[in-house]
């Protein structure tokens, strides 16, 4: 396994691999990470992974000081899991001085996460754009756990006609249900605790639409109520919408997808699940 901190040396050993999958990560690395990793080489015989915590994408008020870092942890997880060649820049690297240059998605960027964290989608768009263009990867792969970062890459990755196949991999959960995140790590005991109702409220929108429910106020009560009882009583939302827009619709369509964005007290939990 090869690690690279400037965007020239990297170029020159990609030049070594006709064919490549890619692993954008933002470091402290789970479960999750690993098998995207695994998936990626087993589909394209080498694999590349970024890590970097992308400073654009934090608002002001944000956890990107604080967000978890070890790379030398990542560094062993890595190698284990197979990957060929690590990118690390700094800052510095990835924005140079006089860089002002964002991507903005629109339309699916805009619902959601979109509101409750602005120039999130923004900050992503860009700094994924750019590790495409320095990785230049047949296929880059996503977890289902940022379902809306999923479909906001589909979106300027076709908007933008940049040639790379996107693949999104299914949530890594840990025994109790809870979705593994790196953030996880900051949850208090207590916090860990009540965290695994997000799977509950999820699972209790799921019975109730296969039950024919199509109600969305139903349905996002429901999820409330599991949420609430669990003692996770701080919503950002709680909701189902259309998978492919992420707009809500009232009845709910089929294609429907149930969303959390929870605080638990520091940490900001997300989860999904489709119906
Ligand atoms: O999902 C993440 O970890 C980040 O949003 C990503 C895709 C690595 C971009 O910084």
């Amino acid at each position: 396994m090869q690690v690279f901190e400037t965007i020239g040396a990297f170029r020159a050993a990609r030049t070594a691999y006709p064919t490549l999958g890619f692993v954008p990560t933002m470091g402290f690395l789970h479960e999750g990470h690993l098998g995207l990793v695994r998936q990626a080489k087993a589909e394209n015989g080498a694999v590349a992974v970024s890590i970097f915590v992308n400073p654009k994408q934090f608002g002001p008020n944000e956890d990107y000081a604080s967000y978890p870092r070890d790379p030398e942890r990542d560094l062993a997880l890595l190698k284990e899991a197979g990957a060929d060649l690590v990118f690390l820049p700094t800052p510095d690297v990835l924005y140079r001085p006089g860089s002002g240059t964002r991507i903005d998605v629109g339309g699916v960027a805009e619902e959601l996460e979109g509101q409750s964290r602005p120039g999130h989608f923004s900050g992503v768009a860009t700094v994924v754009t750019k590790l495409f263009n320095i990785v230049q990867p047949q296929r880059a792969y996503f977890g289902q756990k940022d379902a809306q970062q999923c479909a906001v890459v589909r979106r300027f990755v076709a908007d933008l006609d940049i040639p790379v196949e996107i693949v999104v991999c299914d949530i890594a959960r840990e025994a109790d249900g809870l979705a593994r995140s790196s953030r996880n790590v900051r949850l208090t005991t207590e916090n860990r605790q009540k965290a695994p109702a997000l799977f509950q409220a999820l699972q209790e929108a799921a019975r109730l639409f296969r039950r024919g429910e199509r109600d969305v106020d139903v349905l996002e009560n429901a999820m409330r109520v599991v949420l609430i009882e669990a003692g996770l009583p701080d919503i950002d939302y709680a909701t189902v919408v259309n998978a492919d827009t992420f707009r809500r619709e009232q009845p709910c369509s089929d294609n429907a997808l149930a969303l959390l964005a929870v605080r638990a007290g520091e940490v900001r939990l997300i989860d999904n699940m489709p119906l």
